[in-house]
């Protein structure tokens, strides 16, 4: 799994990517980061009939909602609704300030849910932790155990995992890579530069 979603990753880290192919590997890599997450959901077994016989079948068993950060987030709402077709989703905008590259909560549109919902958290880039936090922060204060949550990401900043990992220690991380440090302007380097830029053409 990890060659195939590195295959993708040296697709987005090349700066001559076009917007085109950036689309395309965020997304079949997000399909694999996807995939992974459903491993980690729990199962149960169902009764159901085939066209020819009763037999065993597998589903999930327990209700799940997502949560893309916007704006970035939100791009990897199409491959996780293709594995989870049936999931609410929960919106939250949090966003850093550029010259202090602290996060803060500007937008959030909660729907029902329970303390044994499953929450993953969609989020591209993991830089400083400070968007993360808000967003677990948020679900704590929702109700949602620390242990029914996982934060999926494409690439972290070690920084910005092990802040996370400190302060919420029971939520499950599923990413494409952890690279090496963040700059002095807070990007993963090496990382793939201004993933929102990139991907919806915002770029300078
Ligand atoms: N967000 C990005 O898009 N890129 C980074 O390197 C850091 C945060």
């Amino acid at each position: 799994m990890q060659h195939a979603k590195d295959i993708f990753l040296s697709i987005l880290r090349n700066k001559t990517t076009s917007r085109q192919a950036f689309r395309e590997a965020a997304m079949r890599l997000t399909h694999l980061l996807a995939h992974e997450v459903l491993q980690y959901l729990p199962t149960q077994n169902i009764l159901l009939a085939t066209p020819l016989a009763a037999t065993q079948g597998t589903t999930i068993a327990t209700d799940i909602m997502l949560m893309p950060i916007l704006r970035s987030g939100i791009t990897m709402l199409p491959a996780f609704l293709s594995y989870f077709p049936q999931t609410s989703i929960a919106i939250i905008g949090a966003r850093r300030d550029e010259e202090t590259a602290q996060a803060h909560l500007y937008y959030q549109n909660i729907p029902p849910h329970t303390k044994n919902t499953r929450v993953i958290i969609l989020d591209p880039m993991i830089a400083t932790g400070g968007t993360g936090l808000i967003a677990l922060s948020l679900l704590k204060t929702l109700g949602i155990p620390e242990s029914n949550i996982i934060f999926c990401s494409i690439i972290c900043a070690p920084e910005g995992i092990d802040k996370l990992k400190k302060q919420f220690p029971a939520v499950m991380h599923v990413t494409a890579a952890i690279d090496d440090h963040l700059n002095a302007r807070k990007f993963i380097v090496p990382g793939i530069g201004d993933f929102g830029d990139r991907y919806f053409g915002t770029e300078g």
